[in-house]
């Protein structure tokens, strides 16, 4: 019988995580204050942060010890498992070896739990009282809804407008773990009424949810501010995944020529290359390639400067590919990838040749969900479905060069919530957006300039 599952046992959940700062050719530029222009010290953060978030931010250790607290959680749905794709590579007819990681094995069903339970870990050890934060497609509100209940944080979630209509279940998830939902933008901030008063119908943005959660934590005391996302300390969490992913290949007696995951902020990304790219820097030939959506191309369209992470111009200015801080994507399904920007890391690693960038329209991502389900079984998120469509294009090639490649894709999430874009799909409903130039270029002209 072929071997379909690479299982490993609870014992084997990293007992720490990899900061990959520790080995990057060259470091991301710092933070710089919003106002100032100068760099960022622990003190501008700790407003919305709790410190033991902050010193990972800016740690350079190579190994960062994960709490036994944390460890005991993730043992609800750690390791996940790793599958042999035997079914999607017959239906391709490749030469290829498809594997990938299944992070939808988690309560809320994505990578997002791993860290939004030492978030809310850190934060109560903190004395926090409740966490506010954003969500786009739901997935990171759901998740950080999940380690509030967990750890005894209230939640409170500005969920993108357009995600808060096409996407009811996640909201109800969140609720169902106690949290509060507010559609983005809202009328509870500044921030919210200003876009408001601009564009009542506005879809929001991933960007405009972060300025209402920052302003909401800025201004309550016992409040702090938690990302689902972009930040190191996100990515650095997140390694988990790639870590659990080695020691299956070893089982596997395998090693990949390409990893493969979608990239909205870059934490699913970096958590699952980041350890073989540990190796890539130690001189080990492989491949990483990032797949973002046509309608938001932060990594092959976008600019690699500063540029904040939110629309309002509220969070530290950060070095990245970035479309805009005011940009709006078009409201595609994939709501996790509507982000304007990218992770300082996962940027200045695409910056430096260690990964490599490709987008992709929403109509053909939703065709090789379609043929991924139909051979694995699993209907995928539309986020994680990108990384799909990259996979089978690899696949493919292989196919085509008559070559026998090794690629693993890390499937970041399932969509059995999203299952309204599926219909649309099936429907003939979904259309592409055309790449937003104009819109681009005319953000692009408002980044701020450092001096
Ligand atoms: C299933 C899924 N995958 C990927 C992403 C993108 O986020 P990131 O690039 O941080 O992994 C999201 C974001 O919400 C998501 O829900």
């Amino acid at each position: 019988m072929k071997r379909t599952k690479i299982i490993l046992e609870e014992n084997d959940i990293p007992r720490q995580w990899y900061n990959i700062m520790a080995d990057m050719p060259t470091l991301p530029k710092p933070p710089l204050h919003p106002a100032t222009h100068k760099p960022v010290g622990p003190d501008d953060l700790a407003a919305i942060f709790p410190m033991a978030l902050i010193e990972q931010e800016v740690s350079q250790e190579r190994w960062i010890t994960i709490p036994k607290e944390v460890l005991d959680v993730y043992t609800l749905w750690r390791p996940s498992p790793l599958y042999r794709a035997h079914r999607l590579e017959k239906a391709l007819g490749t030469p290829a070896k498809i594997y990938y990681k299944y992070e939808g094995v988690s309560p809320s069903g994505s990578h997002k739990t791993n860290t939004s339970i030492p978030q809310a870990f850190y934060n109560k050890q903190a004395g926090i009282r409740r966490i506010a934060t954003e969500t786009g497609a739901g997935q990171w509100g759901a998740a950080i809804s999940l380690a509030g209940v967990f750890f005894g944080i209230e939640v409170t979630v500005y969920m993108v407008r357009v995600s808060y209509n096409q996407k009811p279940y996640r909201r109800i998830s969140m609720e169902t773990w106690g949290a509060s939902v507010h559609p983005s933008p809202s009328n509870l901030t500044n921030s919210g009424r200003a876009i408001l008063d601009k564009d009542p119908d506005s879809p929001g943005s991933l960007g405009i949810a972060i300025s209402e959660a920052v302003e909401d934590a800025a201004t309550h005391k016992d409040t702090n501010y938690a990302l689902g996302s972009v930040l190191n300390h996100v990515l650095l969490h997140q390694t988990v995944i790639g870590l659990e992913l080695k020691k299956q290949f070893e089982i596997a007696g395998d090693y990949p020529d390409i990893v493969i995951a979608c990239c909205g902020g870059g934490s699913n990304l970096g958590g699952v290359s980041f350890p073989f790219l540990y190796d890539k820097i130690h001189g080990k030939q492989l491949r990483v390639i990032a797949v973002e959506p046509e309608s938001c191309p932060t990594l092959t369209k976008g600019e690699f400067r500063y540029d904040f992470g939110d629309t309002a111009g509220l969070t530290p200015l950060l070095m990245m590919y970035t479309l805009g801080h005011d940009f709006v994507p078009p409201g595609i399904h994939a709501g996790g990838l509507r982000y304007h920007a990218d992770s300082s890391l996962v940027s200045q690693l695409t910056h430096d040749g260690l990964i490599e960038a490709r987008a992709y329209h929403q109509t053909e991502v939703f065709t090789a969900a379609l043929l991924f389900a139909k051979s694995e079984g699993i209907i995928p998120a539309p986020e994680s479905s990108h990384a799909i469509k990259c996979a089978i294009d690899e696949a493919l090639l292989a196919k085509e060069e008559g070559k026998e490649r090794t690629i693993v894709f890390n499937l970041s999430g399932h969509g059995y919530l999203d299952l309204t874009a599926y219909s649309d799909f099936i429907d003939g409903k979904i259309i592409d957006c055309a790449y937003p130039a104009d819109k681009i270029k005319d953000a692009l002209l408002r980044l701020p300039t450092i001096g």
